[in-house]
């Protein structure tokens, strides 16, 4: 029976990381995934130039029914450091916007390089290898790959979220999670556009395609981004990120002038412009499609100059607090990430390692740990598995 000091299961940003740092102090590290290639999310992401890290990274861009569970491993391996590798690999990168850290060239280069660590620190990958079972037992982890027998003292769970299953994400984390009698928090789609039912959508539809600056506000959480109208519903950053936050049966806000008082420009331009429909009038602070959209909802064929105090904030409310209740989420197939996950609960902040079954450890996305869309699940993935990486 083949033995190893480490076996980590998902060839992913935070496989590949704790691979890398556990193979530098001298451990045996076997890392196996059943996908075709290592990092094939790294590879996709940031439109293939991976937002691989967020300069302003700091615990309360995360989301986890435990928001001081990141803290440890973010302090210890921030985001500096995580630059400090992609530097001395010679990758060029640039800021986007909001810190946002990107490869000038092509995310495969951040692939490269953690697969340039890991063989220099020796620790070996196996690809399209699956694991069929796992036991503990009083020499430490046996685990059935494809038939094969192996003992590894030390198992690391890196098999990430249920987002993409296209692209080869599985439930295993959560189910060894369950076999060894660990808590999960409930999980949901994350990072994802919202849907919305066919009443809604009547006056959406014909917007698709159509972005702004917006404000978006869901319990309390508001970003203010881009907003895609779709032909679904909408997405963009700013409904990305309230996404994360968004349960069921809530609705959300959105201020489509997060600059203008809506209500402050339309007295305005009653005393100047007071001949001319709402909806022109508003064509000067939305673009003209959404204007016309908000502006025929005023009583037909009213001037501005005619338009009652009540009428004009029923108008400014639709521009600055449209509310509106989505009917879901486009789910796992489109989401970026699961929200929820292995209890923090149960982990040790300091090394990611089960409390209560010694030589465990759960790293990345599987845990309850989701950042905001911009960089902050990648440097999760790093952070966790570096910190993994220092005890495993
Ligand atoms: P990850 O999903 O990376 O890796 C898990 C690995 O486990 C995979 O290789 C999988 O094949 C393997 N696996 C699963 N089940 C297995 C099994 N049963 N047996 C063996 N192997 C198994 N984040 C960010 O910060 N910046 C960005 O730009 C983006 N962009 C982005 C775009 C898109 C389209 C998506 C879907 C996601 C992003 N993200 C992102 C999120 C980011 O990709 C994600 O949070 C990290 O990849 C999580 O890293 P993990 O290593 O935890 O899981």
């Amino acid at each position: 029976m083949e033995k190893v000091d480490v076996l980590i299961v998902g060839a992913g940003a935070a496989g590949l990381m704790c691979a890398a740092n556990a193979a530098q102090r001298g451990r045996k590290v076997l890392l196996i995934d059943h996908a075709q290639a290592a990092g094939e999310k790294i590879r996709i992401s940031g439109g293939g130039r991976c937002n691989f890290t967020n300069m302003n990274c700091a615990p309360d861009a995360y989301i986890s029914q435990n928001p001081k569970f990141a803290i440890s491993a973010l302090r210890r391996f921030s985001q500096w450091d995580f630059l400090d590798i992609v530097n001395r690999h010679r990758i060029t990168w640039h800021e986007k916007t909001l810190g946002q850290l990107f490869c000038d060239d092509s995310a495969k280069e951040i692939v490269t390089m953690l697969l340039k660590e890991l063989s220099l620190a020796g620790a070996a990958v196996r690809l399209q290898t699956r694991v069929e079972e796992v036991a503990l037992t009083e020499k430490g982890f046996q685990v059935t790959i494809q038939s094969e027998e192996m003992l590894a003292a030390s198992l690391v769970v890196a098999t990430g979220g249920k987002s993409i299953p296209k692209m080869g994400a599985t439930a295993f984390g959560y189910n060894i999670a369950r076999q060894f009698g660990l808590k999960i928090e409930d999980t949901r789609p994350g990072l994802v556009p919202l849907v919305f039912g066919p009443d809604v959508l009547a006056d959406l539809k014909p917007m698709a395609g159509l972005s702004l600056r917006a404000s978006v506000d869901t319990n309390g959480n508001r970003f203010e981004e881009g907003l895609l109208f779709t032909h679904r519903g909408l997405s963009g950053p700013s409904i990305l990120q309230v996404s994360s936050y968004w349960r069921e049966g809530q609705k959300i806000e959105i201020d489509l002038t997060p600059e203008q008082d809506a209500l402050e420009f339309l007295k305005e331009r009653k005393q100047g412009r007071g001949a001319q429909l709402p909806g022109k009038v508003l064509a000067e602070i939305l673009p003209k499609r959404l204007a016309g959209l908000i502006g025929a909802a005023a009583p037909k064929g009213q001037a501005l100059a005619q338009l009652s105090e009540q009428a004009l904030g029923n108008l400014s409310r639709a521009v600055n607090n449209w509310q509106i209740l989505p009917a879901g989420t486009e789910g796992y197939r489109t989401a970026e990430v699961t929200v929820g996950g292995v209890s923090t609960d149960e982990l040790d902040s300091q090394t990611m390692e089960a409390r209560r079954v010694p030589g465990l450890y759960f790293i990345g996305e599987v845990v309850d740990v989701t950042g905001w869309l911009g960089g902050y699940n990648f440097q999760w993935a790093w952070s966790s598995g570096w910190a993994a990486g220092q005890v495993v």
